[in-house]
């Protein structure tokens, strides 16, 4: 399974703040937000990765998060000129994702709680897999409809009239039938290559599979400066609790065996001495408590 990550767009609604960067590298509290979904690809066991987003922005994503080999997997990068369309992600990656199946990630999908996403990854058999969460707000999403027998019968995009209070997060599972699916959908109405068409496709041919995420699981907005504040406290709230971190990749990459303590240690070695880095210290004296090593 190779992953793409989607960090384009304009990301309009939070200026200024995206005059300098783009929104998928603002702070969600103590780390930019292309950490979260990143981890979440690294946690489910996705070790290749390309990440696209626009010629300006690019090149500072590459040196926040460079080739990926400091964290044992292998980062990609390719350029969307414009925002045309979150479905042209797999145009514009086909090359990467050559015979594979693909899950796309958008950069600005922040979650947490749950397994649900590696147990799909790690049981995914072909066609699609999506998920649906509900939401009080379903009308700025992707709303799927259920039947009584809880299969997904349509989705809409942003509708009117929601048929249900079941939106669609950022997180698409498919096997390689997408680059032709992909290839083949028209612009809509707002002029970009829509993923709801994609996934209407795999509806159409009865094989799509939408699973619901459960209640404990949290699926964060982050798209208005007071969405990126709540994001903020919520992930502050639940890491001051708990004492551990949401969205950190070097604690997915030891966890995941992508990097051996002591790769994972000479990393934290070049950091410098904050929170951080600290947290990362006290994951890898746990680490070696658990196996009675030091
Ligand atoms: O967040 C989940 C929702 O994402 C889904 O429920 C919808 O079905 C899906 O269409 C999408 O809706 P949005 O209105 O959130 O899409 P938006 O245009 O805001 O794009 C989502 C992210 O993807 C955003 O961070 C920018 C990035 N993007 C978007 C487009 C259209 C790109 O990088 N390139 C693009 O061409």
């Amino acid at each position: 399974m190779k992953a793409i990550i989607l960090a384009g767009g304009t990301g309009s609604r939070l200026y200024p703040l995206t005059q300098v960067a783009s929104k998928q590298l603002q702070a969600v509290f103590d780390k930019p937000m292309i950490y979260y979904p990143l981890t979440v690809l690294m946690a489910s066991g996705v070790s290749q990765l390309c990440l696209i987003s626009t010629p300006d922005d690019l090149p500072r994503y590459q040196r926040l998060l460079g080739d990926g080999r400091q964290w044992g997997v292998s980062i990609e990068y390719r350029e969307q000129s414009k925002p045309e369309g979150i479905a042209q992600a797999l145009l514009i990656a086909a090359d990467f994702v050559g015979l594979d199946s693909v899950v796309l990630m958008l950069g600005d999908n922040i979650f947490s709680g749950g397994d649900d996403f590696p147990r799909a990854i790690s049981s995914f058999e072909g066609g699609a897999a999506i998920f649906a969460y509900h939401v009080k707000d379903p009308k700025r999403y992707g709303v799927v409809e259920f039947d009584g027998s809880g299969k997904a019968i349509s989705i809409e995009e942003k509708p009117c009239h929601p048929k249900s209070s079941y939106a669609v997060p950022g997180v698409y599972i498919y096997d390689n039938d997408v680059l032709d699916i992909a290839r083949k959908i028209k612009p809509s109405a707002r002029g970009e290559l829509e993923i709801t068409d994609v996934n209407l496709e795999y509806l159409r041919r009865g094989k799509l599979q939408v699973r619901r995420l459960s209640r404990g699981f949290a699926w964060l907005d982050a798209g208005t400066s007071t969405a990126l504040h709540e994001a903020s406290a919520y992930i502050e709230a639940i890491e001051r609790r708990q004492g551990v971190k949401i969205g950190c990749p070097e604690e997915s990459a030891l966890v995941r065996g992508f990097l051996g303590i002591e790769d994972f240690e000479v990393l934290i070695g070049k950091m410098p001495t904050c929170e951080y880095s600290d947290y990362l210290r006290s994951v890898a004296d746990e680490w070696h408590r658990l196996n009675g090593e030091k």
